[in-house]
């Protein structure tokens, strides 16, 4: 990659690149949608990553060009706004705004954008591009900025320039992977841990709907407000809490759910899934991934039936593994409305797995189906 990325900068700005940052998709374990409720997560950084190559110029101008899409765009360092009509720009201009933001004067530059994460699949490839364009202006403007900080503004040019107010755990997960290694976050204090993730003869299957519906960004801001609205009644009794993380089902069944069965199904699927996930970590810990995958499962049924983000695809897919003793768990991962399911799948059970599945929901969605062995890998890193 590192090659292609260099030869497509010469190419586009006939000279090299001073730099070239790598920065992963990511997958989640368990704990979806907990992130912006305070609980917990636990992702890891994959072998699929975003590329940026950067050289700095001597004038205000910003040259930018995704070599995937083959798209050119360009603009200068004063007039660095969100844009409406393509995407991807948004991800490197509301991360250089960051710096901005904080005061940094900043030139302009050439890039190019080159990534492997497939876009839409749940697997973080807007995360990927913001993270790997701070790591990369942090080094080019020497502001030493520490990772979490520029976790955190990378975060912010999503929701700032993409409109998506996504919780912390893609650009964490992208910045702060390590290989072999899930991170168990705490969501509230930004404090983690790395527990190791090396499963003999267990591989991470991603089975890939194809589909991204269109509700998606649209839908993932009302599941916040939704959220937002449990905490705002358990607060009228109960005014030290904060967050879902501090809610328990007992306080839902006595200020939430005599007022909204909706709500309470909204913010009952988080309350079990933050426990959920202090449960599965234990599990891991004590190597029974037996009892993770299970959990898994019932997150996938979860999010499916009480928070109301999958959609027909993937559930066709978590119910297909659902009874084959080779898969330990599945489920939707990430936002959800399309995107990947995650399998824990025996290794050598792979093939014919795909063998079955994967004509089976080509004939049912009429839509292709296709699918990653993912590893885990290191985070945002200069190659
Ligand atoms: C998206 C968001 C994350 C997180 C997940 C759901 O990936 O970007 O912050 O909320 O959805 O767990």
């Amino acid at each position: 990659m590192k090659q292609i990325i260099e030869s497509a900068f010469y190419s586009v700005y006939n000279s090299s690149p001073n730099l070239i940052v790598r920065s992963p998709g990511r997958v989640n374990i368990i704990g979806e949608h907990t992130d912006y409720n305070n609980g917990f997560v636990l992702p890891a950084a994959i072998d699929k990553a975003a590329y940026i190559a950067i050289s700095l110029r001597d004038d205000d101008e910003i040259h930018l060009f995704a070599k995937d899409l083959n798209e050119h765009f360009s603009t200068d360092i004063h007039n660095i706004k969100p844009i409406g009509d393509i995407s991807w720009p948004n991800y490197i201009l509301g991360s250089v705004a960051q710096f901005q933001k904080l005061g940094v004067q900043i030139r302009g530059f050439n890039a190019v954008l080159a990534s492997d994460v497939p876009m839409g699949a749940g697997l973080s490839s807007s995360a990927a591009v913001e993270c790997a364009t701070v790591f990369a202006f942090n080094q080019l403007f020497n502001t030493n900025i520490d990772k979490v900080k520029m976790v955190l503004m990378a975060q912010k040019a999503e929701h700032e320039f993409a409109g998506v107010m996504c919780g912390i755990m893609d650009q964490f997960a992208s910045m702060m992977g390590k290989k072999d290694h899930v991170i168990q976050l705490d969501c509230q204090s930004l404090e983690y841990k790395y527990v190791p993730f090396k499963l003999e003869g267990i591989k991470i299957l991603l089975l890939n709907t194809n589909v991204k519906h269109s509700l998606a960004s649209s839908e993932y801001n009302t599941r916040r407000n939704e959220c937002k609205q449990a905490v705002t009644w358990v607060q009228e009794k109960y005014n030290s809490v904060q967050s879902l993380r501090d809610v328990s089902e007992q306080m839902l069944d006595e200020l939430v759910l005599p007022k909204s069965k909706l709500i309470d199904q909204r913010s009952r699927f988080v309350v079990q899934e933050i426990q959920r996930l202090i449960n599965g970590c234990e599990d891991l810990n004590n190597g029974n991934l037996e009892a993770l995958g299970k959990k898994m499962f019932e997150t996938h049924h979860g999010l499916s039936q009480m928070y109301a983000v999958s959609c027909k695809e993937l559930d066709f897919l978590a119910d297909f593994v659902r009874h084959n003793p080779a898969v330990l768990g599945a489920r939707m991962m990430g936002g959800g409305f399309g995107g990947c399911t995650i399998n824990l799948v025996y290794e050598n059970a792979i093939d014919e797995l795909i063998a079955s599945i994967q004509p089976a929901y080509e004939n049912a969605m009429q839509l292709p189906l296709t699918y990653y062995v993912a590893s885990i890998e290191n985070g945002t890193e200069i190659i």
